[in-house]
């Protein structure tokens, strides 16, 4: 099978390919829009494991929401749970999209920034949580290891990098249509690992289709 992250226009398909998708939670979740409800109370109960009072606890002040389009989870995640949050992604479309969709809240957004991950800096020490949800297969092996890299200088103490995302059953599946890839576990683990990033917490989301992918969501340090 062809590891199509190494032709030159894996990032220009793949911006091309988001430009012509509508700025929709549908547009988002590839005609899966039904199952964004139970995407997102999955990753509540997720977080409010890391958040509140005590030891190792993170705040609630800052998050960034990778790869954010129109900003589905930060509308509904993020921005309940958090002070302040930046969006970061490379389509201009979805950016602009949010400013409307994310109503009121879109108050609290810090910043919208319009760049790919793999040249995007976060700004260091800024952030409490960075979640990267249905992006990391758009990112070649080394630039999804050097972008976790910089979001671990990136973030506060006791703040996590959540990576939740598709899984393959086994290797490196492509998706000539999106230009993206989806890795099994143990290779992005793996990457995890070479970015000097530790598991510290792992779950599958549960009800979602038979028919898709398993997804999971690792809580990394
Ligand atoms: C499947 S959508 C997921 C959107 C959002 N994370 C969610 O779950 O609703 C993938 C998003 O990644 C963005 N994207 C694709 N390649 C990217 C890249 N190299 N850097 C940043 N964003 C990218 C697309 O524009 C799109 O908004």
């Amino acid at each position: 099978m062809g590891d199509i992250s190494g032709e030159p226009s894996f990032y220009s398909n793949a911006e091309g390919y988001w430009k012509d998708v509508p700025p929709t939670v549908d547009g988002m979740l590839g005609g899966y829009g039904s199952i964004s409800s139970i995407d997102i109370n999955g990753s509540k109960a997720f977080l409010r494991k890391f958040l509140g009072e005590g030891e190792g606890k993170m705040n609630a002040g800052c998050a960034l929401d990778c790869g954010a389009g129109i900003g589905r989870i930060s509308k509904r995640l993020l921005l309940p749970l958090f002070k302040t949050v930046d969006l970061v992604d490379v389509t201009q479309e979805f950016l602009d999209k949010a400013k409307t969709y994310l109503g009121e809240d879109a108050k609290r957004v810090g910043n919208f920034f319009c760049i790919g991950l793999q040249d995007f800096v976060p700004e260091s020490g800024r952030y409490d949580v960075i979640w990267i949800q249905w992006v990391i297969g758009h990112l070649t092996d080394d630039h999804l290891v050097e972008f976790l890299r910089r979001c671990q200088k990136a973030l506060r103490p006791n703040g996590l990098v959540i990576i939740k995302d598709n899984v393959s059953y086994q290797g490196v599946v492509p998706d000539e249509v999106d230009s993206s890839v989806c890795r099994d576990l143990g290779i992005v683990r793996r990457l995890v690992a070479s970015a000097g990033l530790s598991v510290v917490y792992e779950e599958q989301q549960v009800n979602f289709p038979k028919e898709i992918y398993h997804v999971h969501t690792l809580a990394l340090q």
